[in-house]
């Protein structure tokens, strides 16, 4: 394959994740950098990718510290592995906050199923939580299906750089892109591994 038809073939396989919950980088860490400018990592949902502007959404609770930690460094990295194509993608960006009231987060939210919606309904993510028994928080009640709507956002990464990397046993191929500021391809080649 071509470094192009690589470079192509790893943002289809982000578009394929991003609508199939079975597809190998449906989930992805999402790395960020916190106030004390200690690096923080945690899994995430791969929920929709636009391989022409190379950009990739993630939902998240506006609560959460990656929230805050994202004003104040927008700076991102996005890392993948899919077991069955052996391949890693390395990602990093920058992010963009679409809080509840923009336009963006209303769209994504009205996509969103009941059950998706109601894990923002809870309280802030990481405050100590009380509970009354396995699983179960003390008193507990349904929540009502548009309680999380105002804790709902939207990051959208904006790529920077794809680290592309394939184990092969003898033969590990790696290769590193480069984007401009619209997502417009500047630079490619391969590397060692
Ligand atoms: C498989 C998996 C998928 C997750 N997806 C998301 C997600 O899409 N958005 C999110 O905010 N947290 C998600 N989480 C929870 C985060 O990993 C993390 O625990 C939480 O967001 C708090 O992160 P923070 O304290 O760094 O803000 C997911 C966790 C797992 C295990």
């Amino acid at each position: 394959m071509t470094l192009s038809e690589i470079e192509a073939a790893g943002w289809a396989a982000l578009q394929q994740a991003a609508a199939d919950p079975h597809a190998g980088f449906r989930t992805v860490t999402l790395c960020s950098v916190d106030a004390a400018a200690a690096p923080q990592a945690r899994m995430v949902v791969l929920r929709a990718c636009d391989p022409a502007r190379r950009t990739l959404e993630i939902h998240t609770d506006i609560r959460s510290p990656k929230w805050a930690e994202l004003i104040a460094d927008r700076r991102v990295t996005v890392l993948g592995y899919c077991a069955q194509t052996r391949l890693q993608l390395r990602l990093p960006g920058t992010a963009t906050l679409h809080g509840p009231e923009t336009p963006t987060a209303a769209a994504a939210w009205d996509r969103l199923p009941p059950w998706t919606r109601s894990t923002y309904a809870g309280g802030p993510p990481g405050d100590e939580r009380a509970f009354a028994g396995p699983g179960q928080p003390l008193g507990a009640e349904p929540p009502a299906d548009g309680a999380g709507r105002a804790c709902f956002g939207v990051i959208v990464v904006q790529a920077v750089a794809l680290d592309w990397f394939r184990l092969q046993r003898q033969d590990n191929r790696r290769a590193r892109f480069h984007y401009g500021p619209d997502g417009a391809l500047t630079a490619a080649a391969w590397v060692n591994p």
